[in-house]
């Protein structure tokens, strides 16, 4: 299952590579502005750390200028993937450009009828949004299991990495589901690896291997 990582923090992104835990990057408009940097440069940055994809997301809304657009943002780096919103100008955005040969991942998916017409436009990857799903009392999961069921059927290539994910059930709902992948904070990363009775257990180990006279060697 890939784990991508949803941030546009270089510090992060760096301590997730050195984990294991980054097969890819999504960033957003929202995450680069929390950076506080040029839109250009938080991207370079990143792209600079890794080769994995590294997903840029336009900012044009009409279909000549999500392809302009997104040229431009996949000639910054060969890892990069283009971002477009779901919208039917954003679709045939991404018809052109998978026929070009630039990866892209349609984003902000909320139902399977969406994820089903992204896929037929030769998205890469979608991203089914089930944190804002919840968020206004609509179960984000459910959506996503149709769209792995329904890509199965017809043996669909598009990746299904599920974004706006919250906590740590999410990636477990997911990792059930057969969803190719999450793109998560790094923060939601550190809770899956945080549990109270590993901190206890390494705790009590070493507590009891100073009583069994074991020095580790300096050198
Ligand atoms: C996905 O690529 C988005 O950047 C992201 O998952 C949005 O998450 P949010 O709903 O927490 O903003």
């Amino acid at each position: 299952m890939w784990i991508f990582v949803d941030s546009a923090n270089v510090d992060e992104i760096r301590e997730a590579l050195s984990l294991g835990l980054c097969d890819g990057v999504t960033t957003n408009p929202t995450l680069i502005a929390k950076e506080g940097k040029d839109f250009k440069r938080a991207i370079l940055d990143i792209c600079e750390l890794t080769d994995v994809p590294v997903n840029a997301e336009v900012t044009s809304s009409d279909y000549t200028g999500i392809v302009r657009e997104g040229r431009v943002l996949a000639s910054w780096a060969p890892n990069v993937v283009v971002k477009i919103p779901f919208t039917p100008d954003g679709l045939k955005a991404v018809r052109i450009l998978s026929e070009e040969g630039i990866e892209t991942t349609v984003t902000l998916v909320f139902t399977a009828a969406q994820a089903l017409l992204a896929a037929k436009a030769g998205a890469t990857y979608i991203c089914p949004f089930v944190g804002r799903s919840d968020d206004i009392a609509w179960e984000g999961m459910d959506f996503v299991g149709d769209i792995v069921q329904i890509y199965e059927n017809y043996a669909v290539p598009t990746e299904v990495i599920v974004a706006s994910v919250r906590h740590p059930i999410h990636v477990l709902e997911a990792a059930r589901m057969g969803a190719d992948g999450v793109t998560v904070p790094f923060s939601v990363i550190q809770k899956m690896m945080h549990h109270p009775l590993t901190d206890i257990g390494i705790k009590r180990f070493l507590e009891d291997a100073k009583k069994v006279g074991w020095k580790v060697p300096k050198r």
